[in-house]
């Protein structure tokens, strides 16, 4: 079957690189809103009997969902025979949970709706926390990568004498993944969130790793809460300018400089979301299971 690979415009770099690294020819297609906010999409190539792979970070999930809806519907009408979806960042996997009555599981009815529209996912770290897998809430076959030996290699290419904090006890297996490959020694925090802008972190006693340099690692960045209260408290041990390397860089207003306010040296991300702190390539691994 033959492939073509379609990107949302935000995503063109990275469908750039993907569409060099496997010889995949670059479909093009208008995506855009109309003033009032209607979506607007437009396949402009012969798609009949191929198989699409379309290229979309979920970042800003709203946004982009009708659009890709209406992108897979009028691909199906001319003939395209399978499509697949490539969510670098996969958004709506944190509301796992409905913490207070009437809540809606977002993650699950997001699902729904993805499953309900493409043929198969694939994404890097979703935020896997009280579901297990993705199988538990995707009926579509649904595949996860990790990105933790890119971020072990940067620590081993950049940093000298690391130490990596994990923000809360969810993020202990894969900071221990990164850590072993990077061979450094790892701690990981304790966390209440006591909104979407507070947040309070505990360290443990990081009194034996006071000649490491920090490394806060995350699986998202969004506020930049959890990762300024953790500066914080490392300052007052005597930490200096720890780094901070997130792999989704979702950076919501004001987040980076709260960062780099709050004694960050230096913020760095996976290019799972486009961003200029942008520093560990993930499509090689992207391209190595597509
Ligand atoms: C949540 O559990 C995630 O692992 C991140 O810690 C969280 O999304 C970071 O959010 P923020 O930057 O808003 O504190």
């Amino acid at each position: 079957m033959k492939q073509i690979l379609f990107s949302f415009p935000e995503d063109t770099s990275l469908a750039t690189k993907l569409s060099h690294t496997l010889a995949l020819p670059l479909g093009q297609a208008t995506f855009r809103h109309f003033p009032d906010g209607e979506s607007y999409v437009r396949i402009e190539e012969s798609i009949q009997e191929k198989e699409i792979l379309l290229l979309c970070n979920l970042k800003q999930p709203d946004t982009k969902a009708m659009m890709l809806k209406f992108f897979c519907h009028v691909a199906r009408e001319m003939g395209s025979s399978r499509i697949g979806l490539i969510a670098p960042y996969l958004g709506y996997m944190r509301q796992d949970k409905r913490f207070q009555a009437g809540e809606a599981i977002t993650s699950s009815i997001f699902a729904k709706f993805l499953s309900g529209t493409v043929d198969w996912l694939l994404t890097i770290d979703p935020h896997l926390h009280r579901h297990h897998s993705l199988k538990e809430i995707y009926s579509i076959p649904a595949k996860t990568l990790h990105a933790s030996s890119l971020i072990a290699t940067w620590i081993l290419n950049h940093i000298k004498d690391p130490l990596l904090i994990g923000p809360d006890e969810e993020s202990q297996q894969w900071v221990s993944e990164v850590a072993q490959e990077a061979r450094a020694p790892y701690a990981i925090l304790s966390k209440i969130r006591h909104g979407d802008n507070k947040v309070e972190v505990h360290l443990p006693d990081l009194g034996p790793f006071k000649k490491r340099n920090p490394i806060l690692l995350d699986d998202i960045i969004s506020t930049g809460h959890t990762l300024s209260e953790t500066l914080k408290r490392l300052k007052e041990m005597g930490f200096s300018s720890p780094v901070c390397l997130g792999v989704h860089a979702l950076f919501s207003e004001g987040a980076q400089d709260l960062l780099i306010r709050s004694g960050a040296g230096q913020v760095v991300t996976c290019n799972t979301i486009p961003h200029p702190t942008n520093a560990i390539d993930v499509s090689h691994l992207l391209a190595k299971n597509l």
